[in-house]
C-alpha cells in the first residue's frame, strides 16, 4: 500500500521503517528541512537499536522516501499518518496544536478519499476535532478519521513494532477498517477494532496502568525497606502469579522519559475537564516522586554533607538501550547532587552526548568508562538500568575508589556478592549489605 507519515520523530520515522520494511512504500514528511536533510543522506536523528539498517535498507530499495512538502504526502498515500508531538502544557493538559495544524493543512491540499489516522498520543475526543477541521476546511472531499494509537518502547521500538502484542484500530466506517486491516496485514499480531474514543483512551489507559505498576512496586519497596524484606523477592513472588505478571515491577527511583510523565498527567488532566478526577493516578505521580527523594536522602545518610564529596553517577538516559534523557530521573538526580556542591563524575553507554547540552554540564565531569568515573570517588550511583553496568569488575571499582559506597537506584547488582566485595550496598527496598 501507499502509506504517508506526517511527522518523522521517534515514532513516525520508526513506524514508517517497518511499514517499508514489510513491503509498504512509504513517504516521510516532516517540516524540519535540516531532518529531512539528514534523512536523506541517510543519517538517523535518534539513536535506536536496528532503526539504522532498516532505514538504509528500505531507503536503498525505493520503499522508504522523505520529503518537506505535506501537499505531496498528503497525494501520495492511500492513508496518512499523524505522527506529530503532543507535548504537555503547564497544567499537563496535551497542547494539539501540532495536531490540529497538520489536520488543516491535510484539509487545504487533500483532492480524494483518504484514510487520515491518528499515531500521537492524543486526548480522548481528539479524533473528532480532528474530522470536524478537515470537515471545515475541505467541505466537499470524503475522508474518514481513525486512531491508531501507537505501543513501541524506545530501546526496543524494532522488535515492538514489527512483533506487536496487539493492533487497536479505532474507527468508524468499513471502508476505513478495510483498508487498516491491509496495513497491518503484513504483521503477525491481533486487531482490535474499536470506535475512535475507545482507542484513544486505550493509549492513555495502558500507559498509566503500567506507571502505576511501577509506582505500586516502589511503595511496596518502602515498606520492603522498613521491613526488612527483599523486593525483588516479593516482585518475584506477586511476578509468578499470570493474572499479575512480573513485567514492570522492577522497584528504582522511578519512571521518566518523554511518555509516562506526561500521559499521566494528560489522563489526569483529562478526567479532571470530564469531571471525574482520577484521583489514583495523582498517587502513582506523588509515589514517583518520592523515590529520587528517599534514594537522595540515603545518599546524604551516608555521607553526611554532599558537599565536595566525590560522586560517581553510571547512567543518564531515562532507561538502558537509548540515548534519550527527556524527564530522565538520572538527570534530576546528577542537578541536586551538583546543587548540593558534590563534584559529580558522570558515564553513560549511549546518553554522554545528549547530556553534554544540558546547563548543569558544565559543572560535570565525563568520564570515558564506568572505571574512570569512579576514581577517588566516595561512592558510586547506578541511575540507569543499563545491564553492563553489572558487568563491571567491582574488584578493581573498588580499588578505585575512596570509599566503598555503591547505591544502587535500578536494583542491577547482587547485594550478597557486593558486601562480599566489601562494599557497603544498598538498593531499592532490599536494606543495607
Ligand atoms: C512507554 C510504554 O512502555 C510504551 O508501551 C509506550 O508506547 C510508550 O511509553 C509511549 O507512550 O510512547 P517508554 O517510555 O519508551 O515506553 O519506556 P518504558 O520501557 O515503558 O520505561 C519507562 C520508564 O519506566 C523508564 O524510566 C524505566 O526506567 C521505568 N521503569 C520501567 C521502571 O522504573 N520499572 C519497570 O519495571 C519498568
Amino acid at each position: 500500500m501507499k502509506l504517508t507519515i506526517i511527522g518523522s520523530g521517534y515514532v513516525g520515522l520508526t513506524t514508517g521503517a517497518c511499514f517499508a520494511e514489510v513491503g509498504h512504500e512509504v513517504l516521510c514528511v516532516d517540516n524540519n528541512q535540516q531532518k529531512i536533510d539528514r534523512l536523506l543522506r541517510g543519517e538517523i536523528p535518534i539513536y535506536e537499536p536496528g532503526l539504522d539498517e532498516l532505514v538504509k535498507r528500505n531507503t536503498e530499495a525505493g520503499r522508504l522516501r522523505f520529503t518537506t512538502s505535506t501537499a505531496e504526502g498528503v497525494d501520495f498515500g492511500e492513508v496518512v499518518f499523524i505522527a506529530v508531538p503532543t507535548p504537555p502544557q503547564p497544567d499537563g493538559s496535551v497542547d494539539l496544536r501540532f495536531i490540529e495544524k497538520v489536520a488543516r493543512e491535510i484539509a487545504q491540499v487533500v483532492t480524494s478519499y483518504k484514510v487520515i489516522v491518528d499515531k500521537s498520543t492524543v486526548p480522548v475526543n481528539t479524533g473528532e476535532k480532528v474530522a470536524d477541521t478537515i470537515r471545515r476546511y475541505a467541505p466537499e472531499v470524503t475522508f474518514d478519521v481513525v486512531s491508531n494509537p501507537e505501543f513501541l518502547r524506545e530501546g526496543c521500538a524494532v522488535d515492538d513494532l514489527m512483533k506487536p502484542d496487539r493492533i487497536v484500530i479505532g474507527a468508524n466506517s468499513e471502508k476505513a477498517i478495510a483498508l487498516m486491516r491491509g496495513v497491518y496485514a503484513p504483521f503477525d499480531a491481533p486487531v482490535l477494532v474499536t470506535d475512535i474514543n475507545s482507542a484513544e483512551l486505550i493509549k492513555h489507559a495502558a500507559n498509566s496502568f503500567l506507571a502505576l505498576k511501577i509506582s505500586y512496586i516502589n511503595a511496596v519497596s518502602q515498606i520492603c525497606e522498613i521491613s526488612g524484606a527483599d523486593v525483588e523477592m516479593v516482585a518475584a513472588g506477586i511476578g509468578m502469579d499470570r493474572r499479575i505478571g512480573r513485567n514492570f515491577l522492577n522497584a528504582g527511583i522511578g519512571y521518566g522519559g518523554s511518555c509516562f510523565p506526561k500521559d499521566i498527567a494528560a489522563f489526569i488532566a483529562i478526567s479532571e475537564q470530564l469531571g471525574v478526577p482520577f484521583h489514583l493516578l495523582k498517587e502513582v505521580q506523588a509515589v514517583n516522586r518520592q523515590m529520587l527523594q528517599r534514594f537522595l536522602k540515603h545518599i546524604r545518610d551516608a555521607l553526611w554533607v554532599l558537599e565536595d564529596k566525590r560522586i560517581a553517577v553510571w547512567g543518564l538516559a531515562f532507561k538502558n538501550n537509548t540515548d534519550d534523557i527527556r524527564s530522565s530521573v538520572a538527570i534530576e538526580l546528577v542537578e541536586t547532587l551538583v546543587k548540593e556542591g558534590a563534584h559529580v563524575t558522570v558515564y553513560d553507554p549511549k546518553a554522554m552526548e545528549n547530556a553534554r547540552h544540558l546547563e548543569v554540564a558544565e559543572r560535570l565531569i565525563f568520564a570515558n568508562s564506568p572505571l574512570e568515573a569512579v576514581d577517588e570517588a566516595e561512592a558510586v550511583v547506578i541511575a540507569t538500568e543499563w545491564p553492563e553496568f553489572a558487568a563491571v569488575d567491582f574488584a578493581a571499582v573498588k580499588a578505585r575508589m575512596r570509599s566503598p559506597l555503591v547505591f544502587d537506584g535500578r536494583n542491577l547488582l547482587d547485594p550478597a556478592r557486593m558486601a562480599e566485595l566489601g562494599f557497603m550496598y544498598r538498593g531499592i527496598g532490599r536494606g543495607v549489605s
